[in-house]
């Protein structure tokens, strides 16, 4: 009897929600065109297994903590996590490759390569000592992740201090990203040290990787993939939003969705309800959570609020601060923990999206054409904030200022005022080439063509 070899793809997501959802919506793509999949992935934040019955998952001891997986310092997590997941990585890979090489008499699985994310910075060495090609994910925008790969030489340069009256001005080597959200992505000096070195450490562990994954296409990150060839000789492979490639549908998130945001969207009108979500690491003050929940109210129009557990400081939830508020609602707002965002999204009733610009959420609104009223906190998402507000007009900037009056106004000019429906014009242009992207013919299918003829050569 013929014995089948099948490719088996090892996937290494990092354990936090905005990194899980591409990586498991890749692993589907790949699924999809004929691999095998496993999934190795921390105890922290591991992905519900139950939800992908298709795929082989297998969990390695990450050594955190209690208060390590609970802290707001991402920085610091991330670094532990790289210190810690090494030694059980390469155990877990070498007994993978080992299983895969014992025989079997019909079917057999060869690991053909390892897929992680660009967070992790040991992967290389560990894939290099199985001589073993990886491919890195990249879950940011193409332009913020070339971008920030310059932070310690722009620092090292003396960007620092900047001076009030060039706050607005763009970073030549970074734009649109103006020097005053520069500011903000260089960290406060707790942890420049510890930052530039984790930089240094991620443009060095790329650089030998045998390609790199974009969860972004040409449509979207035209100039940053042509610049590319500056800094990596390696193909990249743009492939699109993966949550709109077709693929069977499953969720991949860490919390429970409140699956009653549904049959209340139903009940509002068409483009009427604003949904409100900060995704899944930002953290705010109480005074701001109560002056977004003035600046809602006072707009008098419907919105649906996602307000994480553990998200307003000093407190588990906001049950008795949102006590009397709702009910001086009288019907108009909803307020949940987490929410099924992609069908939330898609639904009819939602005309604008108040977020935070992750990447995921961004390209999840460009996908469903709402607008967006950008409140970025950290990192990429102040990049992602100027591409919406400065460079596609899809979206209104609130340029941080949380404060109830401002947010009453940016609604209002959103959502009810002639300038939304421009924006709206705007986005809906902008998703149809982003899903004729992924579509036969289109450059991120192409990109994926490649991606997997380069997966099955290996
Ligand atoms: C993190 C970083 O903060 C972000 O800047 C980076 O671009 C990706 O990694 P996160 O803050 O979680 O991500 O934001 P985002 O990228 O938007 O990902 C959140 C994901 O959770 C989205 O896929 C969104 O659909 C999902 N989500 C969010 C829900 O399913 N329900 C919710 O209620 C909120």
């Amino acid at each position: 009897m013929e014995k089948i070899i099948k490719k088996r793809v090892i996937l290494f997501p990092l354990p936090l929600q905005g990194c899980i959802n591409p990586m498991l919506q890749l692993a589907k793509i790949l699924y999809s065109r004929g691999f095998s999949i496993t999934i190795i992935h921390t105890t922290f934040n591991a992905p519900k297994s139950s939800d992908h019955p298709l795929f082989t998952f297998l969990q390695i001891q990450d050594g955190l903590s209690e208060t390590q997986t609970q802290t707001r310092d991402v920085l610091l997590q991330l670094t532990l996590l790289n210190n810690n997941c090494e030694n059980p990585l390469r155990k877990c890979l070498a007994k993978l490759i080992k299983h895969d090489s014992s025989d079997s008499r019909t079917e057999e699985t060869k690991v053909t390569c390892l897929i992680d994310d660009s967070g992790w910075v040991f992967t290389q060495s560990v894939a290099d000592s199985f001589n073993l090609p990886r491919l890195v994910l990249c879950a940011y925008k193409f332009t913020f992740f070339l971008g920030h790969l310059l932070v310690p030489q722009i620092r090292r340069d003396g960007f620092l201090p900047l001076p009030d009256s060039e706050a607005e001005e763009l970073v030549p080597m970074f734009p649109p990203l103006r020097k005053k959200d520069l500011v903000r992505i260089m960290g406060n000096k707790s942890q420049v040290e510890h930052l530039d070195s984790y930089l240094v450490k991620i443009l060095e562990t790329t650089k030998p990787a045998s390609g790199i994954i974009v969860m972004s296409c040409e449509e979207l990150d035209q100039d940053s993939l042509a610049e590319s060839h500056k800094v990596f000789t390696f193909p990249i492979y743009p492939i699109g939003p993966s949550h709109i490639h077709d693929v069977p549908a499953s969720s991949s998130s860490l919390f429970e969705p409140d699956q009653s945001c549904i049959p209340w969207l139903d009940k509002n009108e068409t483009r009427s309800v604003l949904y409100v979500s900060l995704g899944s690491i930002v953290t705010m003050s109480e005074s701001e959570f109560l002056e977004i929940a003035c600046g809602l109210k006072n707009t008098n129009l419907a919105f649906l609020w996602v307000v994480r557990p553990g998200s307003v400081h000093g407190r588990d939830w906001i049950e008795s601060l949102a006590l009397g508020f709702m009910e001086s609602l009288e019907g108009k707002g909803k307020i949940v923990k987490w929410a099924p965002q992609l069908d939330v999204l898609a639904h009819r009733a939602t005309g604008g999206f108040l977020t935070h610009n992750g990447w995921n959420s961004t390209l999840e609104s460009i996908c469903e054409g709402v607008p967006m009223i950008s409140l970025p906190f950290v990192w990429d998402q102040l990049l992602n904030a100027r591409f919406v507000s400065d460079v596609w007009r899809i979206g209104i900037h609130l340029e941080g200022r949380i404060e109830r009056g401002e947010i009453e106004r940016a609604v209002r000019r959103l959502m009810v005022e002639s300038e939304g429906e421009e924006i709206l014009e705007r986005i809906k242009v902008l998703q149809d080439e982003v899903r004729r992207s992924v579509k036969r013919g289109g450059s991120s299918y192409r990109s994926l063509d490649e991606l997997v003829d380069r997966i099955s050569s290996f």
